[in-house]
């Protein structure tokens, strides 16, 4: 079953102050970032989006979070039009985005808060999860007292609080060290294992796309669309070993082989827009 279906999907930005931008070589005050964007998402999928810088995939995931409206087209979540945010969906960003007045143990409950998730309920669910992080220590700690992958796993713990059907990942672990980023993808995929969430996540690491995916979806250079979809075939549980597999390796020749010609093209595009090529 789908749980999300993205047809026909655009999105356009309007520019302000006589901004200029190049869309497929026609210089316009419009930035189309999506055009054509047609995507099914399977219930409990693991889908990692990878595709150039600027070519909309976290458009893509504001407009999946309802965040904001598409130009054209639905997405559909559960059958229904995301017209607005809601507490089906969960997401984390980049930058890890606590609450710098609260505890580690209050950040992951604050979800729960708004849901009125009674207060014994609460702490219970916020302990057992920053516990399958290895966090159950750092409880009392504010974000400014943890270390980068600490504050990132809390991130998670509290998107993860309120059970949410889609969960939306925007690149979550690229500030942080390749050693913790691997760890962080194992604690990641162990604890996703054990539930029935469909995650989106995006990166820029081949990689880390093809150690966590069921499918991984190659995005064109900008304006974005679906260019391939590539079903990673390796055997779950997956464990840090599995990476120096060779079926890991030719998975990620598969994506690589999709994702280059794009990210050559987004560079051609960008060369051209600021005048740098000849
Ligand atoms: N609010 C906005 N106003 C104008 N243009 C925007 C706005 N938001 C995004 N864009 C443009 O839409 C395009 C897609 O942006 P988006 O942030 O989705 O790219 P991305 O694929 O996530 O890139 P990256 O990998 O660098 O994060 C870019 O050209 C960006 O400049
Ligand atoms: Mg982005």
């Amino acid at each position: 079953m789908d749980i999300i279906v993205a047809e026909n999907i655009r999105k356009k930005f309007k520019l302000k102050n006589g901004q200029k931008v190049k869309n497929n070589g026609v210089v316009s005050d419009e930035v189309e970032a999506l055009s054509g964007f047609n995507l099914k998402i399977r219930k409990g999928e693991f889908l990692v989006l990878v595709g150039p810088s600027g070519s909309g995939k976290s458009v893509f995931l504001d407009l999946v979070s309802g965040l904001s409206a598409p130009t054209g087209g639905v997405i559909y979540l559960d059958g229904k039009p995301v017209q607005a945010p809601s507490a089906k969906t969960g997401y984390v960003f980049q930058q890890y985005a606590l609450f710098p007045w609260r505890t580690a143990l209050s950040n992951v409950e604050c979800g729960l808060e708004a849901k009125g998730v009674p207060k014994d309920e609460r702490v219970r669910i916020a302990r057992e999860l920053l516990s399958l992080f290895g966090l159950s220590d750092f409880e009392d700690r504010f974000p400014y007292q943890l270390s980068g992958g600490m504050q990132q796993r809390v991130s998670i713990a509290r998107a993860l609080a309120t059970k949410p059907e889609v969960l939306l990942m925007d690149e979550p672990f690229a500030a942080l060290d390749a050693q913790t980023r691997e760890i962080l993808q194992n604690e990641l995929i162990r604890i996703w294992e054990g539930t029935d969430t469909t995650v989106i996540f995006v990166t820029h690491s081949i990689d880390e796309a093809v150690f966590l995916a069921d499918r991984v979806a190659v995005v064109t250079a900008r304006p974005g669309r679906i260019k391939e979809l590539i079903e990673i075939d390796l055997p779950r549980p997956r464990t840090g070993e599995i990476r120096s597999s060779t079926e890991f390796a030719r998975n990620r020749h598969k994506v690589w082989l999709a994702l280059k010609s794009e990210v050559s093209k987004a560079e051609q595009y960008t060369k051209l827009a600021t005048g740098f090529a000849g």
